[in-house]
């Protein structure tokens, strides 16, 4: 009985575990969609690294099949690929220029979804500037670098984050190490601003997600 019962144990362990592994990229917009809807929150998409448009596109499917049609997308990116790697992003890195979109085919491929959608052109250092008319609900962060990352996170303090869904498209990068990229902003920032990030998800080897809640101090 004993042995059976290890056995029934270590097969559900194997399950979950290679379930886990296994879930798509395109799964995390359908679980961050889908948590907001269940939640019934409402508020903006945010993309900060757009190149091609292809996860945009995604949240903007899932969005639709939640019938979240009242959500508006608004995306962030230089347009001119990635900017040239600055610190600890020098090593084992992309090259000035990598990824990049076209602003005209982007607009194009995105708009044809008949939802609202808005771009900010231009480097991190001049769009994150300002605070924007927008209400942050699911954030997703795809531009690689802990500069980049850190320029973001400084950004979304300027709002409300209960609740927030944030994805990290390359949580994995560096080899995983969390003294680099968007682990070592991500972890920084939680501390510096008193925040509670609940694991959510992780998607094919790449993305990981996150609840956002401040806490109360
Ligand atoms: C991996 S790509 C984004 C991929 C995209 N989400 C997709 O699905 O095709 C990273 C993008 O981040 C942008 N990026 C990185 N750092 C940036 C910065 N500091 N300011 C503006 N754009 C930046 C680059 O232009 C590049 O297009």
């Amino acid at each position: 009985m004993k042995r059976f019962i290890r056995s029934l144990l270590t097969s559900v362990r194997h399950r979950v575990k290679t379930e886990t592994s296994r879930m798509p990229f395109e799964s995390a917009f359908k679980d961050a969609l889908g948590f907001i809807h269940r939640n019934k929150l409402d508020g903006d998409y945010i993309e900060f690294g757009i190149s091609t448009g292809s996860s945009m596109v995604e949240a903007v499917h899932y969005a639709a099949h939640f019938g979240k049609h009242t959500m508006t997308f608004h995306g962030f990116d230089s347009f001119e690929g990635m900017p040239p790697p600055t610190g600890q992003d020098k090593e084992e890195s992309w090259k000035e220029g990598d990824m990049k979109g076209s602003y005209e085919s982007v607009t194009k491929r995105v708009w044809a979804h008949n939802y609202s959608v808005k771009f900010y052109k231009g480097w991190y250092t001049d769009t994150l500037q300002e605070k924007h008319t927008f209400v942050p609900r699911i954030v997703h962060v795809d531009s690689d670098y802990y500069t980049s990352a850190v320029e973001v996170l400084t950004f979304l303090s300027k709002y409300p984050l209960d609740g927030v869904v944030i994805m990290f498209n390359d949580w994995f990068h560096f080899n995983g190490n969390p003294e680099r990229g968007e682990q070592k902003a991500f972890a920084e920032w939680c501390v510096a601003e008193n925040i509670d990030a609940v694991p959510f998800g992780t998607y094919a080897g790449k993305i990981q997600s996150f609840i956002l809640n401040r806490r109360k101090v």
